[in-house]
């Protein structure tokens, strides 16, 4: 049998609950996770997810491959151009797993990934163009439904900009597209203009589609191993269809010590991280959980904090604040680079009694004293232990958020895979504009 490597440990949330709440849903654990395998819940037509790393069409990985090595070979920057979950994951990866200033690197071998389209910031996009003229460039635009303004706009100045530069022939072979089967105006171009073209398959939702071409293609330009990636998700996925019991399934742990904690009067979840590497991973995390379980007024509100910088400052809501919320903290045991603190001869700084220390000795022992301090000022604190973050383990870490995410949607009794509230700003908003069809309100 699979053995998890993501540890969930919640012998700091446990005694905030009361007497046997985690035995009582362990019950009804039991009876979701039948439901979800079964597929006969809620949304069952978005569960393509489910068996998405085992099922990959190893072809599709190949051909991935093949033109992630073009885009590599003739760009220096591409811009992948989407909002929502046609873009969260990707950065969520590419950040987790890269180096922090590769921008910057000399010596860099994969191009620079730049995102546009995740809002509609025009100074953002106008710097966006300007850069562009410098460097050799491609583009990645990913739309599910090929209808979401955002990065519509910006695929429209970003394609108008790209034939100028290269003219529309060799322009074409830039642009690489990934879009629903058949529908949308972005497949609808995509066909007319003969981009290569990767789909989003029909079952997937947008913030389910990490694994599909929508993050893997992105993720593989970048330069990082998706089949590693695919291999952790896989792995995590084994070991999520065989039980939902508590001390097998780390992710049904982790659904069930939310779900408890927010039954008994918590609002707030808030991801914690001690890497700035993973800030962009809690935001792919926000959207996973806002917009799965945000609805009929239910559901824990998705926060984050990056520590210890936030330490100096969210740090004192959370240990004296409003007693609303709990922590999930991510905790990452092993870094990639070594570095040691060096002594000071006279000790100016005070700093001598660390020095000989790596600095991740240092980080390990803020994550502990904020964990005990925020216990002790009743905030309950869940981990997630992880041995290191390369893409095997970064795989596990996202299918185990994806089923525990589908798991608490379903104890919560919502639809975990519908968005019906992202519509309503678009419908003022197209008013506003005045898009054909909608009216003044
Ligand atoms: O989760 C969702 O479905 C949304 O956040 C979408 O991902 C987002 O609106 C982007 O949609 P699309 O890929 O259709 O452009």
């Amino acid at each position: 049998m699979n053995t998890p490597t993501i540890k969930v440990n919640i012998d700091h949330a446990a005694g905030f609950l009361q007497d046997n709440h985690l035995d009582k849903i362990q019950e009804e654990l039991l009876v979701q996770h039948r439901v979800l395998m079964n597929r006969t819940g809620k949304g069952n037509d978005y569960l393509g997810w489910i068996d998405l790393p085992s099922k990959t069409d190893q072809t599709m990985i190949g051909r991935i491959l093949d033109d992630a090595a073009r885009m590599k070979e003739l760009c220096e920057v591409v811009v992948v151009v989407g909002i929502g979950g046609s873009y969260l994951g990707s950065r969520a990866v590419i950040e987790a797993l890269g180096h922090p200033f590769h921008t910057l690197d000399r010596e860099r071998t994969t191009p620079v990934i730049l995102f546009a389209g995740h809002h509609i910031g025009e100074d953002y996009h106008a710097f966006l163009l300007d850069i562009l003229n410098q460097y050799d460039y491609g583009l990645i635009v990913i739309s599910k439904s090929g209808t979401t303004t955002e990065p519509a706009v910006a695929f429209r100045l970003l394609k108008d900009h790209i034939e100028r530069k290269y003219g529309r022939e060799k322009a074409r072979t830039r642009i690489m597209a990934i879009t629903d089967r058949s529908r949308g105006a972005l497949k609808k171009l995509s066909d007319e203009q003969g981009y290569t073209t990767y789909i989003v398959p029909d079952d997937i939702g947008g913030r389910y589609s990490v694994l599909t071409p929508v993050g893997l293609l992105p993720v593989a330009v970048a330069g990082f191993d998706i089949r590693d990636l695919l291999a952790g998700a896989m792995h995590m996925e084994k070991i999520a269809a065989v039980s939902a019991q508590m001390n097998e399934n780390p992710a049904a742990l982790y659904a069930a010590t939310r779900s408890s904690l927010y039954r008994q009067g918590k609002a707030i979840e808030i991801l914690v991280n001690y890497l700035p590497s993973l800030s962009f991973l809690a935001e792919w995390w926000k959207q996973l959980f806002g917009e799965s379980e945000g609805k009929e007024h239910k559901g824990l509100f998705p926060a984050n904090v990056n520590f210890t910088s936030d330490l100096h400052s969210m740090g004192q809501y959370i240990q004296d604040g409003a007693r609303h919320l709990f922590e999930t903290m991510i905790l990452v045991k092993q870094t990639s680079r070594q570095l040691i603190i060096p002594a000071f001869r006279d000790d100016p700084d005070g700093l001598n009694y660390i020095s000989g220390k790596k600095l991740e000795e240092v980080n390990s022992k803020a994550a502990q004293g904020t964990l005990m301090a925020h216990v002790d000022g009743n905030v309950p604190v869940l981990t997630l232990e992880m041995e290191r973050m390369d893409e095997f383990h970064l795989g596990q870490l996202l299918y185990f958020f994806e089923y525990a995410c589908a798991l608490s949607g379903y104890l919560l009794g919502v639809n975990p895979f519908d968005q019906p509230g992202v519509e309503a700003y678009k419908n003022k908003m197209f008013a506003l504009l005045g898009k054909k069809g909608y009216g003044h309100s």
